[in-house]
């Protein structure tokens, strides 16, 4: 009996393999309406190109959303965005993960926060580790994330979460879980996208506010690609070591990777929750525990 299990298992295992194998070579990235739906406002989302690209609309009636239609455990998530050009300050462009349970909420975040023209865009990146979050890092782009396509990636495995501006990592957060530190692993996420307005905070403490004489406000994706353990879907997927992007190239930054981060730490990160003093008194375990 045992063994007729375990060859079962084995047939499994290599019909998985051929199937994930056929899944990659799919011939990815893919158009918006076979993995996303409109959430929010769908008069405001265009589809454009044969629907492999869309255009989000933010004027003074509405803003608008998007999100993936499953909900994944662990895989990698990107996406090219042109943001806002111009006079963009009051502008917030999110993309993000989440699990979208309220209590032990686990999210993963993107926002870009415009500015007024001529002024460098800032992300911020925040991590809800079984309903904490306030763990927010901000970087100013060190190009014009609004005259071309750029590719954000959300990386999540079983060792670490990495947020990708193009190939450059600019966060890292471990799975340090023997240390005590939360990680995010036993809900699935969703994936998200909203283009909004939120000059009550955004732009220089929300001291800048939206000049709606620019309206209305377009910002494009394409490229979607999302690559993961979808939820409903084969059970055994998430803790599958065979995933591509549990690989161990995937498992720490390479020498190349941690010499970008590093550059983007000293040369352009502006904020980060790790250093400040006045809102966390004492420092939070996760950030002496390196990546
Ligand atoms: C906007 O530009 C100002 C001035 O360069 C800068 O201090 C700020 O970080 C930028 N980003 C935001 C979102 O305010």
């Amino acid at each position: 009996m045992a063994m007729y299990a375990s060859f079962i298992h084995a047939v499994a295992s290599l019909l998985l393999c051929v199937l994930a194998f056929g899944l990659s070579v799919m011939g990815r990235p893919t158009t918006f309406l076979q993995d996303f739906k409109v959430t929010w406002a769908d008069y405001h989302i265009k589809q454009i190109d044969g629907g492999r690209a869309i255009q989000l609309i933010l004027d003074q009636n509405s803003g608008c959303g998007f999100a993936s239609k499953s909900q994944y455990l662990f895989g990698r998530v990107s996406m090219k965005i042109k943001l806002v050009p111009g006079d963009s300050a009051g502008t917030v462009t999110a993309f993000y993960m989440n699990s979208n349970t309220d209590s032990v909420r686990d999210e993963l975040d993107f926002e870009f926060l415009g500015n007024r023209t001529g002024q460098p865009y800032t992300v911020q990146t925040n991590i809800y580790a079984h309903g904490k979050g306030d763990r927010e890092q901000r970087v100013n782009l060190w190009f014009d994330p609004a005259a071309d396509f750029h590719t954000y990636t959300i990386l999540w495995n079983h060792h670490h979460i990495v947020f990708y501006v193009d190939d450059v990592p600019i966060r890292v957060y471990k799975n340090n879980e023997a240390k005590g530190i939360p990680f995010p692993k036993f809900q699935p996420m969703g994936v998200y996208s909203t283009l909004w307005e939120a000059d009550d905070w955004a732009t220089r403490g929300g001291l800048e506010k939206i000049d709606w004489s620019k309206a209305p406000f377009f910002a494009y994706y394409k490229d979607f690609d999302i690559e993961g353990c979808p939820v409903p879907g084969p059970t055994t997927c998430a803790s599958n070591p065979r995933n591509w992007w549990e690989g161990t190239t995937y498992q720490a930054l390479n020498a190349l990777e941690l010499r970008k981060y590093r550059w983007v730490r000293i040369n352009h990160m502006i904020y980060d929750y790790c250093t400040d003093k006045s809102r966390y008194p004492v420092t939070p375990p996760e950030c002496f525990a390196g990546i």
